[in-house]
């Protein structure tokens, strides 16, 4: 292990999700077990290009947190599960519609935390905060983040990418969603089980020793966006790549292992 990562508790000997997911975006900061990671994963489900994939999931990110600052008037913003930064982080995108927007980032890799400055670049009307905190601890996210964001008015949660790594999701997104205002916003994407995808799981299970890593089929993933006190926004829950792309788009709507959506607090 290299000392400055093992200083900073990075362990360089088991890959990460947040440096592969980093390494095939085209980022920096990555190890090569991340990188030979990468490979097996492609070698497991050669049908699909997880280059592209992360890339839709991306961009679906960057639209939904646009759409909810520039159109919804959206101000707070909570992303649990932010993963390393690059090029367009949340803050960014929010604050280039909304200069006032307030962003708490959360993840629990000592890696994101060691480059947490640059998800800091906030602009002086806002205001961005880094926590380290593991998702399956809601109550303590919730506390350390009400010193930046006023939880009696709407706040953004998204979810990206992040909910197939805990093994039971529902009790942690039940407590989240409570604490939130009418007219907040949830934004999920999450891997959706199909068979030819099962090398996927089984991958981050066994190599990565992420024994909670699932995918989860359609139907309750779309339970995730709440009951009825929530609505799910048009298109509904898809391929991330087709949730109001910038442009037309040709993807074929059954492909892709990210789908997602945005519901909003009704009641
Ligand atoms: C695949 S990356 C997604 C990054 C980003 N949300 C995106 O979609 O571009 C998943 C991130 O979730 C973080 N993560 C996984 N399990 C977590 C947990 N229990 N608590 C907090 N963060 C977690 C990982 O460290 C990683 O940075």
């Amino acid at each position: 292990m290299g000392s400055q990562a093992e200083h900073e508790g990075i362990d360089t000997t088991t890959a990460s999700t947040a440096r592969v997911y980093d390494y095939l975006l085209g980022g920096k900061d990555h190890y090569a077990i991340d990188r030979e990671f990468a490979e097996r994963l492609a070698e497991r489900c050669p049908e699909l290009n997880f280059n592209w994939e992360v890339r839709q999931n991306r961009g679906f990110m960057v639209r939904a947190i646009r759409h909810l600052a520039a159109n919804a008037g959206m101000r707070q913003f909570l992303d649990i599960g932010t993963g390393l930064p690059t090029q367009e982080n949340a803050h960014q995108v929010a604050q280039a519609v909304a200069p006032d927007a307030r962003v708490v980032y959360v993840d629990n890799d000592p890696i994101v935390l060691a480059h947490a400055r640059a998800l800091l670049t906030s602009t002086p009307e806002g205001v961005t905060r880094y926590i380290d905190r593991d998702l399956r601890d809601p109550d303590a996210i919730l506390e350390d983040a009400a010193q930046v964001l006023d939880f009696s008015k709407p706040v953004v949660l998204s979810l990206i990418a992040v909910l197939h790594f805990v093994s039971d999701p529902e009790p942690v997104l039940e407590r989240l969603r409570a604490a939130l205002a009418p007219g907040s916003h949830l934004v999920i994407s999450h891997g959706v089980h199909r068979p030819e995808f099962e090398p996927i799981a089984e991958t981050y299970q066994r190599v990565m020793r992420l024994e909670d890593a699932a995918l989860r089929p359609y139907a309750r993933i779309q339970a995730m966006f709440g009951g009825p006190d929530w609505e799910i926004l048009d298109p509904g829950l898809v391929p991330v790549a087709v949730w109001r792309p910038d442009e037309p788009t040709l993807v074929d709507p059954a492909s892709g292992v990210f789908i997602g959506g945005i519901s909003r607090k009704v009641g």
